[in-house]
C-alpha cells in the first residue's frame, strides 16, 4: 500500500494533464483531476506509485485466424464483434449462454425486467435529473486469481487430453490481466452514444463543465473516458472535468466501498464464496466426470471444470471467441448464472455482513445531492475533503455521472434496502424462480440510472392506456408533485416492491418525498463502524439476511 508520503511525493511531481485540464493554464493540477499518468492504479505494494497500475496487455486477437465458425448445423451470422454462435447440447431457442455469465457476462439490457412494465412520461411531465452509476466495461481478469488458463499453459507436456478436450494439448494462453478489452471500450462508448440521446438536453450548454466521478483504477478511469467520448464525442474534455477518487485499500472511497471495509474484504464476508464451491460441486459433477474421462497426468477437479466455464468467459471477450464454451450444456450455464447469483447474495448483498456498508456511502452521497447540501461531517466512508467542496461534490448538476464496479453497486442496491434482491437462495439446489439474477443486474458496463421526474400533478399509479388524453394521466386536484425513478440496465427496478412506504404504480415510481422517508434510516441501518471493522465471527451462508452482521439483526 503506498504510504501518505509516498503519495504525495508522487502528486508533487505533477505533469499538467493537458487533456482533462484544458481550460487550466497552470501545471499544478489536483491528485483527483490528474487522469495521467494515472498514480492511484496500483493495488499491490510492488508497484511503483508512478506506474499505471497493475494491468497486463494480452496477446492481439486473431479472431478471423481463430474463428471455427461456422459451425455444424448453425447458420451464419458474421462477428458482431466477436463469435457467439457457438453450438450448445440443451440449448433452448433464443437462449443465449452468453447471458447466462453473471458479472462476466458482456453488456445487455435487462430481458426480463424487473416486475413492472415500461411506460412513456406522460404529457406536460419532464425528466429534470439524472444520477448515472455505471459499471465498467468488459475486462480480463483479475490479477490476484490466476485463470485455468495459466495452470494448463504451466502444464503443457505433462498430461494428454483427447475427445472435446483435445485442443489443450498445445493450448496458448493469451489473456493479460485488468485492462478494459476492446468490446469494454465498445461497450463504454455505446453507452455514452444512448446516454447522449436519453438525456443529452441535461447538458447545460452554456460553457460549464459538469463534474464526472470515476476511480483512479487504471479501468475505471477508461471506462469513464470512452463513455464521455461517446457521450459529447472526442472533445469531451470541453465539456465535462473528470475527478478520480483514490482507488486504495484504507481510503475513502464511496465508488469502491470495500477500500475501507476490511471486514468485507475477509472472510466473515465471504458466505457467498462457500456457497458457490458447495453448488459448483452440484451443478458440475456430470462435466467434472465427462472431462475427468479425456484428460490423463492431470488429476482434474471440480474447481478446474468451475474455472474452465470462467476462461470462457473472459477469453470471449478478450480473443473473439474461446474453445472453452462449447465443452458445456446449456444447463450446465444456467448452474453457473446461479453459481454467481448465490456468491454475490453472500458476498456483497443481503446474505453478507458487509452488504448494506459497502454501499452506503454512495447512497449517503446520492441523498445530500438530491437534498441539495454537502457532506461536511464524516459519514461512513465519504471522503469528507472531496464531499465537503461544490468544486468536486456539486450540488446543481442536472447530468450526473458516476462509475463504479459490480460487487459495489450490488451493495448500492442493498444499502438503499431493495429486499427485492434479499430472497435466499439454498446453495444445495437450483432456484428458478429468483429475482438476484446477477447478468441482469451487472453485466460487464452496467448502468443505473436514476430520474428525478416533475409533474404538473400527481401523476395516477393505474396509467390509462397510451393515447389517452393527458388530463387522464393525473389527479388535477393536486399540484406539481417529484418523483423518483430507477431504472437498471433499461428496465424500472419498481420502488413498491422493496418499500412498502411506496404506493403500487403500474410505472414502479415513487413519490420523492415519501422515497426520502424511506432512506431516512438507511444509514443507521448499514451499522457502518461495527460492520466494517467490528469483530464478529464467520456464519454460515444464509445466517446473515439483512446485510448487516447476524449479531445486530432481529430475525424478521
Ligand atoms: C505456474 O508455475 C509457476 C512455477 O512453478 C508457479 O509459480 C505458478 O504459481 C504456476 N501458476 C499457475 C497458475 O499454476
Ligand atoms: C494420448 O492419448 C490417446 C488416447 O488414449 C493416445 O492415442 C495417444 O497416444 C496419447 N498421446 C500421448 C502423447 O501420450
Ligand atoms: C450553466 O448552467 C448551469 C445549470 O443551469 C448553471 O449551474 C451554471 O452556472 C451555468 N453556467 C454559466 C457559465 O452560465
Ligand atoms: C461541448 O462543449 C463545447 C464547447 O463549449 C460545445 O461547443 C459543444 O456543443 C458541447 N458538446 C455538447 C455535446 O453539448
Ligand atoms: C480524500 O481525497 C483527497 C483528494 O483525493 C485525498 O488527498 C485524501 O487522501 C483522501 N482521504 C481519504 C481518507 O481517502
Ligand atoms: C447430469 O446427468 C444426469 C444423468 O444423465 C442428468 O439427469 C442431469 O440433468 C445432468 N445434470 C446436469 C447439470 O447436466
Ligand atoms: C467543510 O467546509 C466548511 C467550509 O469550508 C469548513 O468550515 C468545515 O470545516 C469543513 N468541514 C470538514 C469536516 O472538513
Ligand atoms: C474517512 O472515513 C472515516 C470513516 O467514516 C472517517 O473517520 C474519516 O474522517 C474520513 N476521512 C475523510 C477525509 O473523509
Ligand atoms: C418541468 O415540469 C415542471 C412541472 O410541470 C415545470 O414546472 C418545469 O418548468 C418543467 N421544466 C422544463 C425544463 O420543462
Ligand atoms: C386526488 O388528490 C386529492 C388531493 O390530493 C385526493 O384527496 C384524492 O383522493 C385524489 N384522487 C385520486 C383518484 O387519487
Ligand atoms: C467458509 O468455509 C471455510 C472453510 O470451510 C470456513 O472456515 C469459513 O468460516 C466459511 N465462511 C463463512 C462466511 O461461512
Ligand atoms: C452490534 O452488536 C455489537 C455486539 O453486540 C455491538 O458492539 C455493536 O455496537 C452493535 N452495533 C449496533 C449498530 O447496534
Amino acid at each position: 500500500m503506498l504510504t501518505k508520503g509516498a503519495l504525495f511525493a508522487a502528486a508533487a511531481g505533477l505533469y499538467a494533464d493537458a487533456a482533462n485540464a484544458a481550460t487550466s493554464s497552470s501545471t499544478e493540477v489536483p491528485q483527483y483531476l490528474q487522469t495521467s499518468p494515472e498514480l492511484f492504479a496500483a493495488i499491490e505494494p510492488s508497484i511503483d506509485p508512478s506506474d499505471a497500475g497493475p494491468t497486463k496487455t494480452g496477446d492481439a486477437p486473431f479472431l478471423a485466424q481463430t474463428n471455427p465458425a461456422p459451425f455444424t448445423g448453425v447458420s451464419y451470422i458474421p462477428v458482431q464483434p466477436i463469435e457467439t454462435q457457438v453450438p450448445i447440447v440443451g440449448n433452448k431457442e433464443n437462449a443465449n449462454i452468453f447471458q447466462l455469465m453473471g458479472q462476466l457476462s458482456h453488456y445487455f439490457p435487462n430481458p426480463d425486467g424487473f416486475g413492472v412494465d415500461e411506460y412513456a412520461l406522460p404529457p406536460g411531465t419532464n425528466i429534470s435529473q439524472l444520477h448515472m452509476l455505471h459499471r465498467h466495461g468488459s475486462r480480463y481478469p483479475e490479477s490476484y486469481s490466476p485463470t485455468l488458463g495459466e495452470k494448463i499453459a504451466n502444464k503443457t507436456g505433462t498430461f494428454n487430453a483427447t475427445g472435446d478436450l483435445a485442443f489443450l494439448n498445445d493450448y496458448e494462453y493469451k489473456l493479460g490481466y485488468e485492462m478494459l478489452v476492446p468490446l469494454g471500450h465498445q461497450e463504454l462508448f455505446d453507452s455514452g452514444v444512448l446516454h447522449y440521446y436519453q438525456y443529452g438536453h441535461l447538458y447545460p450548454n452554456n460553457g460549464s463543465k459538469i463534474v464526472v466521478r470515476s476511480t483512479t483504477e487504471d479501468r475505471m478511469t477508461q471506462s469513464a473516458e470512452y463513455f464521455l467520448a461517446g457521450f459529447f464525442g472526442l472533445g469531451w474534455t470541453q465539456n465535462a472535468t473528470l475527478e478520480l477518487i483514490i482507488e486504495e485499500d484504507g481510503y475513502n472511497n464511496s465508488l469502491a466501498g470495500y477500500d475501507n471495509c476490511p471486514n468485507s474484504n475477509l472472510e466473515v464476508s465471504y458466505g457467498g464464496t462457500n456457497a458457490t464451491e458447495q453448488w459448483a460441486s452440484i451443478y458440475l459433477a456430470n462435466a467434472t466426470e465427462r472431462f475427468r474421462s479425456q484428460i490423463s497426468g492431470w488429476d482434474w477437479t471440480v474447481d478446474d471444470t468451475y474455472d474452465a466455464q470462467t476462461l470462457c468467459a473472459y477469453e470471449t471477450v478478450g480473443l473473439g471467441f474461446s474453445q472453452f464454451c462449447g465443452l458445456f450444456t446449456y444447463e450446465e450455464w444456467v448452474g453457473y448464472e446461479y453459481s454467481i447469483d448465490i456468491n454475490f447474495a453472500g458476498n456483497n448483498a443481503f446474505q453478507s455482513p458487509t452488504g448494506r456498508a459497502v454501499g452506503i456511502p454512495w447512497v449517503v452521497e446520492l441523498l445530500a445531492r438530491l437534498q441539495h447540501h454537502l457532506i461536511d461531517t464524516p459519514t461512513a466512508q465519504v471522503n469528507v475533503t472531496l464531499d465537503n467542496n461544490t468544486a468536486t461534490f456539486p450540488l446543481d448538476q442536472a447530468l450526473n455521472l458516476d462509475f463504479s464496479h459490480d460487487t459495489d453497486i450490488m451493495s448500492f442496491l442493498t444499502a438503499f434496502g431493495f429486499k427485492q434482491f434479499a430472497p435466499f437462495m439454498p446453495a444445495t439446489h437450483y432456484t428458478a424462480n429468483r429475482s438476484l439474477i446477477v447478468s441482469h443486474l451487472e453485466p460487464f458496463a452496467a448502468r443505473l440510472d436514476i430520474e428525478i421526474i416533475d409533474a404538473p400533478h400527481p401523476v395516477l399509479p393505474k396509467r390509462p392506456s397510451p393515447g389517452s388524453p393527458a388530463s387522464s394521466f393525473y389527479n388535477t386536484t393536486g399540484g406539481p408533485t417529484k418523483y423518483i425513478h430507477f431504472n437498471v440496465n433499461q428496465r424500472t427496478l419498481p420502488l413498491h416492491r422493496s418499500f412498502p412506504e411506496c404506493e403500487y404504480r403500474d410505472d414502479g415510481w415513487c413519490e420523492l418525498g415519501t422515497w426520502f422517508e424511506t432512506q431516512a434510516t438507511k444509514l443507521e441501518e448499514a451499522q457502518y463502524e461495527w460492520s466494517c471493522f467490528g469483530d464478529y465471527p464467520a456464519t454460515p451462508y444464509g445466517v446473515v439476511w439483512n446485510g448487516v452482521p447476524v449479531s445486530n439483526s432481529t430475525k424478521a
